[in-house]
């Protein structure tokens, strides 16, 4: 397991379970259907604020942390299997959550992908110059799934350290760099979000932020089900929440990243870490948030904030 990426198109990806060939070939060939949904991030899914903005936004943040539980991918992925299965957890507890939804990027979802029968779910964290040509002669819908960069980034860190399948970063000024010139996995986050944000306006995309799925889930939930067209009763709908709350996931197996100890992460690799809004805060320094709000405001400026739920 060799810790390096691989470039394709000028994007860094992992070095295993990707190959050149096979990102040409899910760009070209692989057929989206229209009956499929499409789970799309940034993985580990910010704007300059004047200081008493700062403040208002960590008391609220502050406020929310304290009265609900704590999206990243694999939260959504966990919470659309459960919205399948009407709240009923054994599928989420017997199969791995990459086999319930597979990368269509990766070898091993590519192969699983192209053996599926009837409507599929389909995680993806390409940017949107690399996707399936299909798809955007398709009617598949597609979830995006937005998060306040600065806490992507630290969640980011934490997690591509403990990785044995990418480039690992030695410090977080040094994955600070990358972040900036987006040399990381998957690239720059502020040009993934400008590619897919051109599709916001479509009928069948439906973008969603971590924020509003942590400060009110239950309302998240009902607009991801209303988006799909599935019915969910009050009690399908209560274990729906049960299950895809930050403890339940953390001890599940199937989709905690556990079963990827050994030959992919390190012992103390964890994909559920904190599940929290605004833990940047414990480690930007002053220095870095000032690049970053300045970064965001050159890079996202144009786009509507109202996207930026954290703002
Ligand atoms: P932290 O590292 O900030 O804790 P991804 O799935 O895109 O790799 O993102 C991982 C991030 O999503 C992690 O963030 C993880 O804790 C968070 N996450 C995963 N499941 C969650 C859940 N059920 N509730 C809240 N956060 C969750």
């Amino acid at each position: 397991m060799t810790g390096k990426f691989l470039w394709f198109e000028g994007i860094p990806f992992p070095s295993v379970d990707y190959s050149p060939e096979l990102l040409r070939e899910v760009q070209e060939s692989f057929l989206i259907k229209d009956e499929d949904v499409l789970l799309l991030t940034f993985p580990k899914s910010g704007v300059i604020l004047k200081e008493e903005q700062r403040e208002k936004r960590r008391q609220k943040e502050k406020k929310n942390d304290t009265r609900r539980p704590s999206f990243g991918t694999n939260w959504l992925i966990e919470t659309v299997c459960l919205i399948y299965s009407k709240g009923d957890p054994k599928w989420v507890q017997s199969e791995p959550i990459w086999d319930r939804s597979p990368w269509v990027e990766t070898k091993h979802g590519y192969e699983l992908l192209k053996e599926k029968e009837g409507p599929r779910l389909i995680s993806s964290h390409l940017p949107i110059q690399l996707f399936p040509k299909s798809f955007f002669k398709s009617k598949a819908k597609v979830i995006y799934l937005v998060r306040n960069p600065r806490d992507v980034f630290v969640s980011g860190y934490f997690f591509w350290k403990s990785a044995k399948f990418v480039k690992r970063p030695q410090s977080l000024e040094q994955y600070f760099e990358w972040f900036i010139q987006g040399n990381m996995p998957f690239g720059s986050w502020f040009d993934h979000i400008r590619g897919w944000m051109s599709m916001r306006d479509k009928e069948n995309f439906l973008v969603l932020s971590y924020e509003e799925m942590k400060w009110d889930t239950r309302s998240t939930v009902e607009k991801i089900c209303q988006f799909l067209g599935k019915k969910l009763e009050p009690e399908e709908l209560n274990s729906v929440l049960k299950n895809n709350s930050f403890q339940v996931m953390k001890e599940n197996n199937m989709s905690n990243f556990s079963l990827l100890k050994g030959q992919y992460l390190e012992e103390n690799g964890l994909l559920l870490r904190k599940g929290v809004t605004g833990d940047w805060k414990n480690y930007f320094t002053v220095a870095q948030a000032e690049i970053f709000d300045k970064l965001f405001q050159e890079k996202m400026a144009d786009l509507p904030q109202e996207l930026f739920a954290w703002e």
